[in-house]
């Protein structure tokens, strides 16, 4: 682990000690640290362990809307999408017949964990997964205090102190975090009635790996949301492995959202695809707009 990323865990326990101002926080954070599992593999460090990036991320799922987008105009329609999956997800889930599809929820790639909070909201248990370190135990200070406080770079090495807060009607009890890699997960997960993999498929190294589990996550009647902004990049995926992005050997395009239809419809069958637009901060003048492809899938029965 970086100094830099040791100091930010150090800031981050001292933050959630004086958001609760008790020993027994700190030693239910010491408590969740020791049950992580020792088999998770730590690959090299990614940005996704970065307390640059981690801070991003914490203001994108728990932001105030002026804490995000801080002027007068912008895609406000954009700001808190992490609630908005959990939203889709809460509105197919009461369409379903319950008897029939399990109250479990997976949030793959949780990132910061708003969407697996907002989740609990209508199942009776929801696991987030994530490869980052930094972001599961961000994820695990939240469900252990309700908040987090954490700092935002305006412009270099000036920054604005904030507080993340889990919505206090949520049961963080029902909610779970633990360290993972989406394609090769542990084989007793069980079986959901809801799968949420956002913005996962182009950070993936074989994300193929990732699909063909799906079908077996997924419980027959239970569905997918799936979204992705198709920033595919070599950086994370060997081109061997991408999804899309690229011509075949005859010059024709492969595009990633056909891949995806290609091999989903084996096991699912699509109910909705839309556009889901998001709104990232990362210095004061500096934002990320990005529109995602969204897609949910019915696993046949
Ligand atoms: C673009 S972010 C999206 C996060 C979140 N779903 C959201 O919509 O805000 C990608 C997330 O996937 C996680 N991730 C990357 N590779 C992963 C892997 N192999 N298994 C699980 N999570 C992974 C990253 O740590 C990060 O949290």
């Amino acid at each position: 682990m970086s100094n830099l990323l040791c100091n930010y865990h150090h800031y981050l326990i001292g933050g959630a000690l004086l958001a609760s101002s008790s020993i027994a926080a700190y030693s239910t954070y010491k408590l969740l640290r020791l049950q992580k599992s020792k088999e998770v593999k730590k690959k090299d460090a990614t940005d996704y362990e970065s307390e640059k990036v981690l801070s991003e991320y914490l203001v994108f799922h728990f932001g105030a809307p002026h804490e995000v987008l801080r002027y007068s105009y912008g895609p406000k329609d954009s700001l808190d999408f992490p609630r908005r999956l959990a939203d889709e997800c809460l509105r197919v889930f009461s369409t379903l017949n319950k008897d029939m599809v399990p109250s479990r929820a997976l949030d793959i790639g949780c990132a910061v964990g708003r969407t697996s909070f907002e989740l609990t909201k209508g199942f009776d248990e929801v696991i987030g997964i994530d490869y980052s370190e930094a972001f599961v135990d961000a994820c695990n200070i939240l469900k252990a205090n309700g908040s987090i406080k954490y700092s935002v770079q305006d412009e270099w090495q000036l920054t604005t102190p904030l507080t993340a807060v889990v919505d206090t009607n949520i049961d963080r009890n029902k909610a779970s975090f633990q360290q993972g890699d989406a394609c090769n997960l542990p084989l007793d997960l069980g079986q959901f009635g809801c799968v949420v993999a956002a913005n996962l498929i182009c950070r993936l190294h074989t994300p193929m790996d990732f699909l063909n589990r799906l079908s077996s996550l997924v419980a027959p009647g239970g569905f997918l949301l799936l979204t992705s902004p198709f920033t595919f990049s070599v950086e994370y995926t060997p081109k061997k492995n991408m999804l899309g992005g690229y011509k075949d050997k005859d010059g024709n395009p492969v595009w990633a959202s056909n891949t995806l239809q290609k091999v989903l419809e084996l096991d699912f069958e699509l109910l909705e695809s839309k556009e889901m637009p998001f709104f990232i901060r990362e210095t004061a003048h500096k934002n990320q707009w990005t529109v995602a492809y969204a897609m949910i899938w019915k696993r046949k029965e």
